[in-house]
């Protein structure tokens, strides 16, 4: 090629490469630009490790739920090594203990502020299972509390096991550009005190330290958290369950004091908590004081209805049409009456109504199945200290069976086209994932 050749070559691609250089120069600063790659070194400033805070510190550990992530099964307390399991492959979760190696014994109050608003530490750019997008909004005497409680955390010297991920996503700069494309920088709230409206207090814990949008959300691509998805509900990837929205009609059936009952004790006239829910009252929203529990759901009463594209439209009630031969009705009669009675209205706090039940009139059928196939258990908490429990019926019931009478049940009481199969069915025998 001569010379004139490469010149005009150049020439014709220079406005391409120069539109490329733009869009990523946007995008990259839509993500924060240079400034979360930049890790505070050093000792850095002293906070407070006075009792109280250290106590508010533990408070705050329990909203954000850290333990459940940061723990294994019958493992050491925050020494990390939960997997989490994506499309990718397993994410392991950090030592967060006071070890010096492993943990975070040296790192400043500056160095663990940004990991948790800008999810980079010096281990690299971290995955977005840590829930670094709402913890950004958590100010920053909430997360000096944070750090000096978890200074006091007794240290394990416990390796975090080493993530088993597919290429490209095991190169943690691979992040940045997933960064590029779907994430967008919060900024940190300003914490309203107890004290302050409801409203706002709810709003703060719900999208900081209580990142119930995390499972509560839509998804968009590779497991991104659009704007557009907030509380709209979705299947939590990895995890194999549906979450609900969080909105005024969704919620429109629970009081709030029916909804606090519900999210501190697990259980309320109008259902319990089940599956991952069970674990997060369990592990977190059972210690909420009175008034974080009762500002969570009054600024979850208050949020607009979303427009998704399968509405929830309560139809009015059908009398069963006598004659027609239904075999879900008939499992029904046989198997569930007993316990969540013959119109299903359940009985009293203990046995849940499945009239109006989340699992029967969400879009996505998958809890309800999970729940026939392998029972359910509301946590145990000080406000339910024996829960009633419900049994699982993938001995007892054929998978033709199971379909029907779900279709049943969602389909007479919740005017959904339910049309599960046995087929459908058998394929989510075996789906625990979590
Ligand atoms: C949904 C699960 C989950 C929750 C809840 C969670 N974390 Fe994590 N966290 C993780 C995972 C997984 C990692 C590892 C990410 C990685 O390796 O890229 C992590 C990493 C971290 C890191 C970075 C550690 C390092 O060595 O780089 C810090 C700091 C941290 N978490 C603090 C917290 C605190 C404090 C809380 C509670 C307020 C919390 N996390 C709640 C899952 C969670
Ligand atoms: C780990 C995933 C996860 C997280 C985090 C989570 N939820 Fe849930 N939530 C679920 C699932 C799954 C259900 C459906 C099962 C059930 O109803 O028990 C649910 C159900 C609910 C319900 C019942 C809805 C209804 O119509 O009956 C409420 C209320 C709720 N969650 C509130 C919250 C709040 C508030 C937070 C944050 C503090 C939160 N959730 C965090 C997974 C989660
Ligand atoms: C021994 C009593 C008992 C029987 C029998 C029983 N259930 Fe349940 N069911 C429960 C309890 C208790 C819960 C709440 C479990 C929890 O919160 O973890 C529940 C929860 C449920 C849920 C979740 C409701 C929600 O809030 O979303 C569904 C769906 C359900 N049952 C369907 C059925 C069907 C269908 C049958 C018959 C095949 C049946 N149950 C039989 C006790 C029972």
């Amino acid at each position: 090629m001569s010379l004139r050749r490469v010149a005009l070559f150049g020439l014709v691609l220079l406005p391409f490469v120069l539109a490329a250089t733009a869009i990523a120069g946007v995008l990259f600063l839509r993500q924060g630009g240079f400034a979360p790659y930049r890790i505070p070194h050093g000792a850095g400033r002293i906070v407070a490790a006075d009792a109280a805070t250290v106590a508010r510190g533990a408070y705050l550990a329990k909203l954000g739920d850290c333990a459940a992530c940061h723990t294994t099964r019958g493992g050491v307390p925050f020494a990390g090594g939960r997997g989490f399991s994506t499309d990718y492959g397993t994410i392991y979760s950090s030592n967060l203990t006071a070890d010096m190696h492993y943990g975070l014994g040296d790192w400043s109050a500056d160095e663990f502020a940004h990991a948790m608003r800008n999810g980079v530490s010096r281990n690299g750019v971290l995955y977005p299972v840590f829930p670094y997008a709402h913890f950004a909004q958590v100010d920053d005497s909430d997360l000096d509390a944070l750090y000096a409680y978890l200074k006091t955390v007794s240290a394990s010297a416990q390796a975090p096991s080493p993530n088993r991920l597919d290429f490209p996503a095991s190169w943690r700069p691979a992040l940045i550009g997933w960064r590029m494309l779907y994430y967008h920088a919060a900024e940190a709230a300003h914490a309203p005190s107890s004290s302050s409206k409801p409203l706002e207090r709810g709003r703060y814990l719900v999208d900081g330290l209580g990142h119930c949008a995390m499972c509560h959300s839509a998804r968009g691509a590779r497991g991104s958290l659009p704007p557009q998805g907030y509380l709209v509900g979705g299947r939590i990837p990895g995890v194999g369950w549906y979450a609900p929205p969080l909105d005024s009609r969704q919620l429109q059936r629970y009081s709030i004091d029916q909804l606090v009952a519900y999210l501190s004790t697990g259980t309320s006239l109008q259902g319990s908590a089940y599956g991952p829910m069970a674990e997060v009252v369990y592990n977190s929203l059972s210690a909420l004081s009175a008034e974080d529990a009762t500002a969570i759901a009054t600024y979850l009463k208050n949020v607009p209805p979303h427009t998704q594209p399968t509405q929830r439209l309560l139809p009015p009630e059908q009398a069963p049409q006598p004659g027609v031969v239904n075999l879900g009705a008939d499992v029904y009669k046989r198997a569930c009456a007993d316990c969540h009675g013959d119109d299903g209205r359940g009985k009293d706090a203990a046995y849940p109504p499945l009239r109006d039940a989340a699992s029967i009139t969400a879009p996505d059928p998958i809890n309800a199945v999970r729940v026939v196939l392998y029972g359910g258990m509301a946590p145990t908490t000080a406000g339910n200290p024996r829960p009633y429990s419900m049994p699982p019926f993938v001995q007892q019931l054929s998978a033709a069976e199971i379909a029907a009478v779900i279709n049943y049940v969602r389909h007479d009481w919740a005017g959904l086209p339910s049309e599960l199969t046995a087929a459908d069915i058998a394929g989510m025998h075996g789906i625990v994932l979590d």
